[in-house]
């Protein structure tokens, strides 16, 4: 796994978006794995400024999201289908119909993750943007998902139930479940680009770089991948060996 250590979290958004937009430039019909979270917003806003002088576009772009709440609508602020629309679609030239986010609503759950692992088939992601949780989750596949698992249906860690509640009313409106690619979907990519910033990331960056891998760490996962790019914090990188 290639690491760059960045200051703070502007230069980590700018290299991160670099490396996107250079795979874009490189096939104006790429498929783009995306991830919802704090950790890829400023990475969007420079691909939303970029678009806006010019120098990309995502006319021709298909774009796949990682995962979806249970039982959100796609009109609820914390949606990630409503995520995406306000942090970067609405922003861009890209035709809504070439996105792609699992469903989540609360019906047929076993045919849509088989429609969408059907999908991710057509749609191989040129390159796939990850966060990673406190925990080591990638997607929302929690610790001991199976490194062969495909979109399935989770029961929500109670730590990522803490983690996400900041951006709802009360943790009570948190949803308990998700709709996520499964590991396997995501090892499937051509190129793979982490992002992760701030020191209650240190843990699971440390684990997910140089810890043993193993399915109690989801994102150790990625050491077997043969192009992975984590673009990191000084903070989120302060437990690597790297570093000292
Ligand atoms: C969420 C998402 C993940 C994301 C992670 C980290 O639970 N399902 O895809 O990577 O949490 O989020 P953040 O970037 O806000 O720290």
């Amino acid at each position: 796994m290639k690491v760059i250590v960045t200051k703070d979290y502007h230069e980590m958004s700018k290299v991160a978006s670099e490396i996107v937009s250079q795979v874009v430039l490189d096939n104006p019909h790429a498929v783009l794995g995306l991830a919802t979270g704090s950790s890829p917003i400023g990475l969007y806003n420079n691909l939303i400024e970029m678009y806006e002088q010019g120098t990309l576009s995502f006319a021709n772009v298909s774009t796949v999201n990682l995962d979806e709440y249970v039982g959100l609508n796609k009109d609820h602020p914390q949606s990630y289908a409503y995520f995406m629309r306000n942090i970067l679609f609405d922003h861009i030239d890209i035709d809504l119909n070439n996105t792609h986010i699992p469903c989540g609503s609360a019906e047929n759950l076993d045919e849509q993750c088989k429609q969408y692992s059907e999908l991710l088939k057509n749609l191989r992601q040129d390159i796939q943007v990850l966060g990673i949780g406190s925990n080591g989750h990638i997607g929302f596949n929690e610790p001991n998902t199976p490194f062969d698992s495909q979109t399935h249906v989770v029961q929500l860690a109670e730590s990522t139930i803490k983690d996400n509640s900041r951006l709802f009313n009360s943790i009570d409106e948190v949803p308990t479940q998700a709709i996520t690619m499964g590991i396997a979907n995501i090892m499937n990519a051509r190129k793979i680009i982490v992002v992760a910033n701030g020191a209650n990331k240190a843990d699971a960056v440390q684990k997910m770089v140089e810890g043993q891998v193993s399915e109690s760490c989801p994102a150790s996962v990625l050491q077997r991948h043969s192009d992975v790019v984590l673009v990191c914090d000084e903070l989120a990188a302060a437990k690597l060996q790297l570093q000292k």
